[in-house]
C-alpha cells in the first residue's frame, strides 16, 4: 500500500482546457468499443486512415502457390512494409516469428480446395479462443453471396462478428468471387453492403468500374484484393484509382509475392496508400529501387 503520508492533495485540474471530444479515424467506427479501436488503430494508420496488408493465406485452397513455396523464406524480407499480415494459424505459429511485431488478420474460415468445383461451402474453421490465443487482430471470414452456399457463409459472418464483439476482435468479411458470381459493380455494391450490415469492421473486395459507388454505400472501409498478377505498373495504377475512389487500403498477395522484385514492389505500393503517391509515380519508385 501506498505510504499515505506523502499522498499530496490533487490540484491541477486543468480548468482552462476541457476535455477534448474525438472523432475516430476508422469510417464509420465511432461507436465501438475502445478495445476494438485499438485493434483497428494497428491496421489503419492513425495518421492516413489507410492500410497495407500482405495477404500469403492462399494456401488453405490451393496448396503451394507460387512465391509462397516457403512462406519462412518469402515473407520475412516483406513483413516490414506491411501493416498487416494475413495468414493462416497454421502458417503463422511454423514460418513467422512471434516478434513481427505487425497486426494479424487471421484466417478464420475454411473450406475445400482448388480441386472441387464449388468452392463456396466453406467453414469456421479457427473458434475464437485460438484467435485470441494467436492475438488476431481481425478475424478474415469468406462471403460467397450469389452461390449456392451462401446462407452458410453468411452464418459463417455472423458467428464471427458475434464472436469479435464480445471480445473486441474486428471481422474481415471477404467478398469470394466464383464461377456463378460477376465480377461488376452492381454484385461488388450488394455483397459489400450486405457483409458490412450483417456487422464486419472491415470488407475486402476486388476493384470494379464505378468502384466511387462501391466505397460510398458501403459503411465501413473496404480494402482491395489483388487478385491474379498483373504487371507491376498496372497493379500500382489500380491501387492508385482505389484510393482515389474511396477505398482504405490494399490486401494484396500475388501482385506482391509474385512481383519481379517484391520488396520493391511492396513498398511501392506503400507509397501509393499511406503517401499520396500516384500509379505513375510509384511506378517510377518501383523501377528506381529495382535497378539499385
Ligand atoms: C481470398 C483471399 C486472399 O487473401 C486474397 O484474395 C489473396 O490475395 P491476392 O488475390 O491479392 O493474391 O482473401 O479469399
Amino acid at each position: 500500500m501506498a505510504d499515505q503520508d506523502s499522498i499530496k492533495k490533487a490540484k491541477d485540474f486543468g480548468f482552462d482546457h476541457p476535455m477534448k471530444k474525438r472523432s475516430f479515424h476508422v469510417k464509420g467506427m465511432d461507436d465501438v468499443d475502445w478495445g476494438m479501436k485499438t485493434r483497428l488503430s494497428k491496421i489503419f494508420d492513425p495518421v492516413s486512415s489507410h492500410t497495407v496488408m500482405l495477404a500469403f493465406d492462399h494456401g488453405y485452397i490451393m496448396g503451394p502457390t507460387q512465391g509462397l513455396e516457403r512462406m519462412d523464406l518469402a515473407i520475412p524480407p516483406l513483413q516490414d512494409y506491411a501493416d498487416v499480415l494475413m495468414a493462416t494459424r497454421g502458417a503463422l505459429r511454423t514460418c513467422i516469428r512471434p516478434d513481427h511485431n505487425k497486426a494479424i488478420a487471421l484466417r478464420c474460415s475454411a473450406g475445400s480446395s482448388v480441386l472441387k468445383e464449388d468452392m463456396s461451402k466453406e467453414i469456421i474453421g479457427v473458434n475464437i479462443e485460438d484467435a485470441i490465443r494467436m492475438n488476431a487482430t481481425c478475424m478474415a471470414i469468406q462471403a460467397f453471396i450469389g452461390s449456392e452456399h451462401e446462407c452458410q457463409s453468411i452464418e459463417n459472418i455472423i458467428r464471427t462478428v458475434d464472436a469479435g464483439n464480445r471480445y473486441g476482435i474486428p471481422t474481415l468479411g471477404v467478398v469470394a468471387v466464383g464461377k456463378e458470381m460477376e465480377r461488376t459493380t452492381k454484385y461488388f455494391s450488394l455483397a459489400t453492403r450486405m457483409l458490412a450490415e450483417f456487422g464486419v469492421q472491415i470488407v475486402k473486395v476486388y476493384y470494379c468500374d464505378n468502384f466511387e459507388e462501391v466505397t460510398a454505400a458501403c459503411p465501413v472501409p473496404i480494402v482491395i484484393a489483388g487478385g491474379k498478377k498483373v504487371p507491376e505498373q498496372k497493379a500500382l495504377e489500380i491501387t492508385y484509382q482505389a484510393l482515389q475512389k474511396g477505398a482504405a487500403g490494399v490486401d494484396m498477395g500475388r501482385n506482391v509475392f509474385q512481383a519481379d522484385n517484391p520488396v520493391a514492389m511492396i513498398q511501392s505500393i506503400r507509397k501509393v496508400v499511406h503517401e499520396k503517391f500516384t500509379g505513375t509515380e510509384a511506378f517510377e519508385f518501383y523501377r528506381d529501387l529495382s535497378s539499385r
